[in-house]
């Protein structure tokens, strides 16, 4: 069968003529919410349709203009409005009387489970948002968010967009020294952690990160005041007196009645942290009303979503993007019932997913191709033990999904039938912006084919050409779109060089694609040095800065190596010091210096591979040239070494390797 790791063109091809595109079941296609005209309604006036769409959100001041685009690239939606996102997901669906429906059916992975409905967690945002209001935080300010996948999270995060204030949700896989970084570029003044939440069968702290984290800084340049803590793990932490408290104990104290206020549409909603190709994690800055608009709508017309019967699952932590868009506002915002598990799929056993897909009957099943395959490995017996016939949609998201994972996941989870919404977009983008909508768009397996409606991309040359059907080039997106990226975290120069340098006028997304002969878009992944390992955006040179803080390592160059279930797997050549004597070259220097990047940025980090070598191949001007690095890390044919300094380097290398 295809590889579509090689995403060549011949691949590309012979694939299609293999397996074909696959329309939406007639049943499917029929009842489905949208039909095509949707396409030529917003190619027709794509500001005027996103208009419409923002209207169907409740805006506490209604919105004159729609878009302000006179100072690229820094655009401005429904800048007049005012609206309340926190009040958009829960109090305009209980006041429509919907609010015994069921919002979350949250499942924590030692077996608890918590039926929540719109009424309880509308009741819950509002103490919470109390409770913010009396630890002193305010409209504007920023509040960190580490926390595993449990109810609090997302009442957290809504009871801080109620009020206005701004958050941070740092992924609970994440090191100390990460999490630091992130309140420290923030300046949050309050962090909500827990002691400790359900990972693989045990309970994984995050309040001692939390400690590690706030003691680095002294008390003077310290901008947190509080540490909520809820209580989850039961297992011991430290406690500072004055600065921690306990979220129970504390919000028992606070009223739940709470009227939420309209903030200006573009004020900041969140900040979340995503790897470029600098060492320094960007603080991407996301508002409100355009962020709900283009989130709330794309969840509604991508999932075919029906709020009264569909029940929906999409498998990310809050910690991610995906998290941000697809579990907490886009389908909050549209009265979607979903179900929320805190731990990982294996456990106690491989069935867990299907169990919860039979438990809740969930229709809509939204994932990442890591998991997939990660499935594929067990054998689809092991999914076919669960009766997963409800579903009726499923999703990827996080990286291109390959040919083989698509028909598996169609055969094996949807039943031969349902369709699959292979969803590219960014933490930048802020919501989905390539994707067939399954009631419309034949599904090609691999491609991610079309930009929804109200959304432009194009495929271009290194000069900005469109590339034609059956080329390759660069992603772009032409037009500003309402949940777009406003910028990084205090440092609007990087925004303007990082997205906007390479073209002037088109936001390049760091995405290599190409165009069929239909016209439909695959992607082809990173053109920089940012890899993908397991749908999540790592930076070569993040990883790098690490290891060379090891006091042994003395040089290092990482690449992103093709890896059988994760995508990409990082792998990392280190130089060590000559005169250091703490490490020994081989599984030793290995082992630490995993671990040191495991500990420096988070388990996500650790390289599969350390490579110590006494050499890298570097131009005459000194720049490591990573493409030969990754040829060996493949085990391919190292390529042209020309332009080296020391041609002999390369062979050295992989004659280590052998
Ligand atoms: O390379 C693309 C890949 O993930 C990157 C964005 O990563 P992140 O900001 O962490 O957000 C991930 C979830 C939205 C993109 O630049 N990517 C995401 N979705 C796809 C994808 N690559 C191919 N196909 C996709 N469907």
């Amino acid at each position: 069968m295809v590889s579509t790791q090689d995403n060549s063109h011949g691949v590309i091809e012979s694939l299609q003529s293999e397996v074909g595109s696959f329309p939406a079941p007639p049943a499917f296609a029929e009842a489905a919410q949208f039909g095509p005209e949707i396409y030529d309604e917003a190619k027709a006036d794509p500001v005027a349709f996103w208009a419409k769409q923002a209207k169907s959100l409740h805006w506490h001041k209604p919105f004159t203009q729609t878009l302000d685009w006179s100072n690229p690239p820094f655009a401005k939606w429904f800048e007049d409005g005012e609206i309340n996102l926190a009040y958009n997901c829960l109090d305009r669906h209980v006041l429509a009387g919907n609010g015994d429906r069921i919002a979350i059916y949250w499942e924590g992975e030692p077996g608890d489970k918590r039926a929540i409905s719109y009424t309880e967690l509308l009741s819950e945002v509002k103490r919470a948002a109390n409770l913010l209001t009396s630890l002193g935080i305010h409209e504007g300010d920023r509040v960190a968010v580490y926390l595993p996948m449990i109810p609090e999270a997302v009442i957290s995060m809504l009871a801080i967009a109620r009020i206005g204030a701004v958050h941070s949700v740092v992924f609970g896989g994440f090191s100390a020294e990460s999490l630091r970084a992130r309140i420290d570029d923030a300046q949050a003044k309050l962090v909500i952690t827990a002691d400790g939440g359900w990972r693989k069968g045990k309970v994984s702290p995050l309040k001692p990160a939390v400690d590690d984290a706030l003691a680095i800084a002294s008390d003077a340049e310290l901008s947190v005041k509080n540490v909520l803590v809820v209580r989850r793990g039961e297992n011991d932490i430290a406690w500072e007196e004055g600065r921690d408290l306990w979220w129970d104990e504390e919000i028992a104290l606070v009223d739940n009645e709470h009227t939420a206020k309209g903030f200006p549409a573009e004020n900041p909603l969140f900040i979340l942290y995503t790897s470029g190709t600098t060492g320094k994690p960007k603080g991407i800055l996301h508002t409100s009303g355009g962020y709900l608009t283009q989130a709330s709508f794309t969840h509604k017309a991508v999932f075919d979503l029906r709020p009264e019967s569909d029940v929906y699952w999409c498998t990310a932590d809050i910690g991610w993007i995906t998290g941000h868009s697809y579990v907490v506002y886009g389908p909050l915002a549209n009265g979607a019932t979903q179900v929320i598990y805190e731990g990982t799929p294996e456990t106690p056993n491989w069935s867990r997913w299907w169990e919860i897909v039979e438990r809740y009957g969930v229709t809509t099943f939204y994932t990442a191709p890591t998991a997939i395959r990660s499935f594929m490995k067990q054998g689809r017996a092991v999914a076919q033990q669960n009766d997963l016939s409800s579903i009726r949609l499923l999703g990827t998201v996080g990286e291109a999904i390959n040919p083989e994972a698509w028909l598996w996941y169609r055969e094996v989870i949807g039943g031969g039938s349902a369709p699959i919404v292979d969803t590219w977009w960014q933490t930048e983008t802020g919501a989905i912006m390539v994707s067939p909508l399954p009631g419309i768009t034949a599904t090609k397996p691999g491609s991610a084919q079309v930009p929804i409606p109200g959304i432009s991309v194009d495929v271009v040359d290194d000069n900005a050409k469109h590339v034609g059907n059956g080329n390759g080039g660069l992603l772009v997106v032409t037009q500003p779109w309402p949940s777009m990226l406003r910028g990084i975290w205090g440092d609007p120069q990087r925004f303007i060089d990082t997205y906007w340098a390479t073209f002037g006028d088109k936001y390049f997304a760091g995405d290599g694609a190409r165009l069929d002969e239909d016209g439909d878009i695959w992607l082809m992944g990173r053109v920089d040095d940012v890899m993908n390992v397991s749908g999540h955006r790592l930076s070569t040179t993040e990883i790098e800065s690490s290891l060379v803080s090891h006091p042994s390592v003395a040089e290092s160059a990482v690449v992103g190596a093709h890896d059988e279930t994760t995508g990409q797997a990082v792998v990392a050549f280190v130089i060590l010091k000559r005169n250091q004597t703490v490490i020994n070259d081989g599984d030793q220097a290995s082992a630490i210096l995993k671990a040191h990047v495991g500990s420096q940025i988070g388990a996500i980090a650790r390289p599969r591979q350390i490579i110590i070598v006494s050499e890298l191949p570097k131009t005459r001007s000194g720049k490591i040239i990573r493409r030969l690095l990754k040829d060996v890390a493949e085990g391919r044919e190292v390529g042209d070494t020309s332009t080296l300094a020391d041609t002999l380097v390369m062979q050295t290398i992989s004659d280590k390797i052998k």
